[in-house]
């Protein structure tokens, strides 16, 4: 994606060939700010505190802030260490996992020498890996907008998207975004309408910025305003992201997902999770039950951060004082409630069946 005319990753080395470079992502959508990371502890910091997001962004984050930690111990009890705090940031994502195993395992059976030189390849593969499944994604997703816009003669095809499962939560491209941004570089007319997704207005603050930036057409929505949308007709179809999909094709993702997932069954709009196969865990099957949600702090719910009209970012409290809050981070869409999982093998029904035969291979892991 390019950001003020550079094409630039979320993720990269810098020239020093080994510190980590990401983008502030706390800090969007009022300043562009990169940050370098250098050890395991700001790797881990910069994942908990959400400088980097969104599912495989955290994965491929993972993966270099396993490399870091070799670089200052390569001993097999510091790598179970960082694998240990790293998989302590975050909980549902499991591209996270997903990750540290990748590394873990590249590593584990190479010599003491050999193993830093060994995990930065590795991590570098990841993140290339996530581009390319992303593209994949957006070419197979391309042909699901491409089919509706042949019967809108024209007018543009509306997609509601939740949350940011764009550029900025995975290495490029996006995950939802990919068949987006796909369809919009072809010439086909395109709005999306952009669930602001509190408490974090990961919607509003990082969706509508990178559509922004690429030139796609968008309109930031109240959080509880897509079941009126799809209610009038208004929405074409519904792309949005997830953390994990379970064995039986049940998707978690952002808070308010379900939500939305209902009202457009009720409207009979087609509701698609894009996903790479790294967050499929077929480990589990029922997503309601077996999927940890994450809780985060309450000040999220109870505050609203923003800029004034003279430039100041302020953060301003939105509560009584007193009143509890709670922060779900993540729901469980269930397979029912989901049209097609689109992914970097094609589209799929969101089944047991539909995983398996797209990815055998990894079907044995349950
Ligand atoms: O809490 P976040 O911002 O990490 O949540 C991000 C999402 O919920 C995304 O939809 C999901 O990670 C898919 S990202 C391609």
């Amino acid at each position: 994606m390019k950001v003020n005319g550079t094409h630039t990753r979320t993720i990269w080395l810098e020239s020093d060939g080994w510190s980590v470079g990401i983008i502030d992502q706390t800090m969007l959508p009022h300043r562009y700010a990169t940050l370098r990371l250098t050890t395991l502890a700001e790797a881990a910091h910069a994942i908990k505190s959400m400088q980097v997001r969104g599912a495989p962004l955290i994965g491929a984050a993972a993966a270099y802030g396993m490399c870091l930690a070799l670089r200052a111990d390569a001993s097999d009890e510091h790598i179970e260490k960082a694998y240990a705090v790293l998989h302590a940031t975050r909980p549902t994502a499991i591209n996270l996992k997903w990750a540290l195993d990748e590394m873990a395992a590249a590593v584990r059976n190479q010599p003491r020498g050999a193993r830093v030189a060994t995990a930065y390849r590795r991590a570098a593969e990841i993140a290339d890996e996530d581009v390319a499944i992303c593209q994949a994604m957006g070419r197979h997703g391309l042909k699901l907008i491409d089919a509706i816009a042949a019967r809108k003669s024209g007018q543009p095809v509306n997609v509601l998207t939740h949350c940011n499962a764009g550029w900025l939560a995975t290495v490029d491209y996006g995950t939802a975004t990919a068949p987006i941004y796909a369809a919009h570089d072809s010439g086909i007319p395109i709005h999306v309408w952009v669930d602001e997704t509190r408490p974090r207005n990961q919607g509003a603050s990082l969706t509508a910025w990178e559509l922004g930036h690429h030139g796609v057409k968008h309109t930031v929505i109240a959080d509880n305003t897509g079941g009126h949308l799809m209610q009038h007709g208004m929405v074409d179809l519904a792309i949005v992201g997830t953390d994990r999909v379970t064995a039986q094709g049940d998707v978690c993702n952002k808070i308010g997902t379900y939500l939305k997932a209902l009202a457009a069954k009720d409207n009979g709009v087609p509701f698609y999770v894009a996903l790479p196969s790294p967050t499929i865990d077929f480990t589990v099957t029922d997503g309601i039950a077996e999927i940890p949600i994450e809780q985060r702090g309450g000040e999220e719910q109870s505050t609203m951060t923003g800029r004034t009209a003279d430039g100041r970012i302020e953060t301003v409290q939105v509560v009584p004082d007193g009143s509890p809050v709670a922060n779900y981070a993540f729901d469980v869409t269930p397979a029912r409630l989901v049209t097609g999982l689109i992914t970097e093998r094609g589209v799929l029904k969101a089944s047991r069946e539909g995983l398996r035969a797209a990815f055998p291979e990894r079907a044995g892991e349950n």
